[in-house]
């Protein structure tokens, strides 16, 4: 019996001692001391022994297994650590090669120009809230004065998602959500995308931007208007700028009017820039008719506003002199860079 144990202690050795890798001490172990092993074998065999020699060759077979285990333990702690030490070895960084060059984008003109108005209005106290992009025709339209038969409605003809819901023509639906909110003053501007069904062109694109203003108070005058959007606009375009508001018609506004401001090029005298003209037209704005005060539950002998809407694109494309919009939608890179 000790012969056979021997042989097989022997046999275990010489195994481990040849194999390559944890798969092959795997099957030594299955082989040796696995439900079928051999040496499981010579345990079952123990019922042969004669019941005085039993405790000694059990003892003998269970210090064979210890020992195999151990060679097979020692083998595979062995293997274990020459695997680490190779991924060690190749996954070495050297710490001293330069960097990738790490390109970081850089932020729009049209984003740079909101973020200018932004913090104009924000200086005035004036919250930031944004409305929808799909709408409802009563915001677009309806609670802004233009009843469905308004020629105005013609103007913006646009994208229907169906005969109720439509991508917004103007950002001027986002007052209708704010006075329908039912807090009261309101100083707010509300930036967003807007849609209408026109071609691109260098001054036209089916999708632009609009930043909505809408300010709500007991005894907002005109006055209020024109020293707002005046200063607004020096912020902008500089402390020299004038500014001229010319009549206009919007549906839900009355008076309603157009807001040029002096060519901050040549200063009001004419130029290619502003096309002779000294002044560039960049808003439209008014005093917010009753009607629509009355329509979202505000009462017009209580309170009056003013409301403006700037053309973001518009902004971006005067202070960063880009005299074509299709510009702005193509993501060149080497363009976005120059601001
Ligand atoms: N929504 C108008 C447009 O798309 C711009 C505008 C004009 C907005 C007057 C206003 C406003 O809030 O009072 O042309």
């Amino acid at each position: 019996m000790k012969d056979k144990l021997n042989a097989i202690l022997e046999k275990a050795r010489e195994q481990v001692a040849q194999s390559a890798d944890l798969n092959a001490l795997n099957d030594i172990r299955v082989q040796i001391l696995g439900k079928k092993g051999e040496l499981t074998e010579v345990l079952k065999s123990m019922k042969d022994v004669a019941a005085e020699d039993r405790p000694k060759i059990g003892q003998m077979v269970n210090d064979t297994r210890a020992e195999i285990e151990g060679i097979l333990e020692a083998a595979k702690s062995k293997m274990e650590a020459a695997v680490r030490d190779a991924k060690l070895k190749s996954e070495v960084i050297d710490v001293t090669l330069p960097a990738d060059r790490n390109r970081i984008g850089h932020r729009h003109p049209n984003q740079i120009a909101l973020e200018e108005l932004e913090r104009i209005f924000i200086g005035m106290g004036y919250e930031v809230v944004e409305g929808p992009e799909v709408e409802k025709d009563y915001y677009n339209f309806e609670a802004l004065n233009i009843p469905a038969d308004h020629p105005a409605k013609d103007e913006q003809d646009t994208f229907y998602v169906n005969g109720d819901i439509l991508l917004r023509t103007q950002t001027s639906g986002a007052q209708v959500h704010e006075m329908e909110k039912g807090r009261l003053p309101i100083r707010m501007i509300s930036p967003g995308r807007v849609f209408r069904a026109d071609e691109v062109d260098a001054t036209h694109s089916p999708s632009f931007h609009q930043v909505e203003g809408l300010v709500i108070d007991k005894g907002i005058t005109f006055a209020d208007l024109k020293g707002t959007l005046e200063h607004a606009a020096k912020e902008l375009f500089g402390a020299d700028t004038r500014v001229k508001f010319r009549p206009h018609h919007f549906p839900f506004t009355e008076p309603s009017a157009e807001m040029d401001v002096s060519c901050f090029k040549c200063g009001g005298k004419g130029c290619r820039f502003c096309k002779g003209e000294g002044w560039i037209e960049i808003l439209g704005c008014g005093m917010v008719h009753p009607h629509v005060l009355e329509m979202s539950k505000i009462d017009p002998r209580e309170y009056t506003g003013f409301a403006f809407g700037f053309g973001l694109e518009r902004i971006a494309l005067l202070k960063y002199e880009i005299d074509d919009m299709r510009l702005l939608y193509e993501n060149d890179d080497r363009f976005l860079r120059q601001f």
